[in-house]
């Protein structure tokens, strides 16, 4: 397909995240939301009403519209691998949302189909297209950091029980950012241990809080904070917070850097930067990934290897040790 080509797009799934997919679709030349389908009708037609696009009856009739060029994956996660499937073998490209799939080997199984169908297969691992982060990258690539030492990923957002009991616990939903981001600036860890806890949920079982430990295959140390227990109010807060300290010099990136005083989703404030970044995300599969053929920032390849991380994580609590990885 000509990098010119209006590219259709179809989503699965229809909550929440589907409205920021659906502003970035609206904001790019070259791509039109074609329609949605989602599990519940109710929910379907108010988004495809809302958006402004079909609404097809089932996930089958929206693969085979020739109209749909790349469908996004915007369900719950035990459902990414299904879809994903659904869509390759329909021939379209894919977007799937992150954690892209609940183990390697679901992962593995839908890299191998991309691969084999030549068609991109992009993990939504977004807050790696963002101005700031790529310039961070940059600096790293060049040596302009110097000998790297230390990185921190934060992220304190306080969600809801009832938002919080809708994903996975923070393990698998928020340290999987923290993981991707982590493998694109520093490379990959060596070894790590992790610690979580439930702190302010009355019924859900799952952790609001873990933190992880690491250390790197460059030599630096790392340390990746995720939590869903309390949002970070005092003086310049670790709202997300991503840090790279070399001996040469530092970078900071923050989503304190640009706020609107009105809730964002489940977010009490909006952090401009999270809407961003799906934007710069989509922009990128649409124009670089689809129209240009090249890779994405983050590959299936470093969807798989974040996986492991998690994975690891899920160990070192469990049994309280550091895992090789
Ligand atoms: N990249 C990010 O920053 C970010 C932020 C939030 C959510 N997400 C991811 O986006 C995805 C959706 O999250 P959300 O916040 O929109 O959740 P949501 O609960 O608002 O919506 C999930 C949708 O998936 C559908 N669904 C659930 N199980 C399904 C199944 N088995 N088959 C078909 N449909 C099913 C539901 O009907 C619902 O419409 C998740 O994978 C989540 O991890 C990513």
């Amino acid at each position: 397909m000509a990098a010119t080509d209006t590219i259709g797009v179809g989503f699965i799934g229809a909550g929440d995240i589907s409205i920021l997919h659906a502003k970035a679709v609206r904001k790019l030349p070259g791509a039109k939301l074609v329609g949605l389908w989602n599990r519940s009708q109710d929910r379907a037609k108010q988004r495809a009403g809302e958006f402004g696009c079909q609404n097809y009856a089932t996930p089958e009739a929206l693969v085979a519209d020739p109209n749909i060029h790349a469908v996004l994956v915007l369900t719950n996660l035990e459902s990414h691998l299904e879809y994903t499937k659904l869509a390759l073998n329909a021939g379209k490209h894919v977007l799937v949302e992150k954690p892209v799939g609940v183990s390697v080997a679901e992962i593995e199984e839908m890299k191998k189909l991309a691969d084999a169908k030549k068609l991109v297969c992009m993990p939504g691992h977004n807050y790696i297209y963002e101005a700031g982060m790529n310039r961070s990258k940059e600096l790293i690539v060049d040596g302009d950091l110097g000998k790297l030492v230390s990185a921190y990923a934060m992220y304190n957002i306080h969600h809801p029980e009832e938002v919080a009991s809708r994903y996975p616990g923070v393990v698998r939903q928020i340290l999987t950012h923290n993981s991707y981001i982590l493998l694109y600036l520093m490379g990959k860890p060596k070894r790590l241990c992790a610690m979580k806890a439930c702190l302010h949920y009355k019924e859900y079982k799952e952790e609001d809080i873990a933190m992880v430990q690491l250390e790197m295959e460059n030599g630096a140390l790392a340390h990746l904070c995720a939590s869903f227990a309390a949002d970070d109010h005092a003086a310049d807060p670790w709202t997300v917070m991503v840090k790279v300290i070399g001996t040469a010099g530092s970078t900071r990136y923050s989503y304190r850097d640009h706020v609107e005083i009105k809730p964002g989703l489940v977010h009490s404030q909006t952090y401009t930067a999270y809407a961003g970044s799906i934007m710069n995300e989509v922009k990128y599969f649409v124009e670089n990934c689809i129209g240009r053929g090249q890779a994405p920032l983050s590959t299936m390849a470093d969807a798989i290897t974040a996986q492991k991380m998690i994975e690891a994580c899920g160990k070192s609590i469990r049994e309280g040790c550091v895992v090789t990885l």
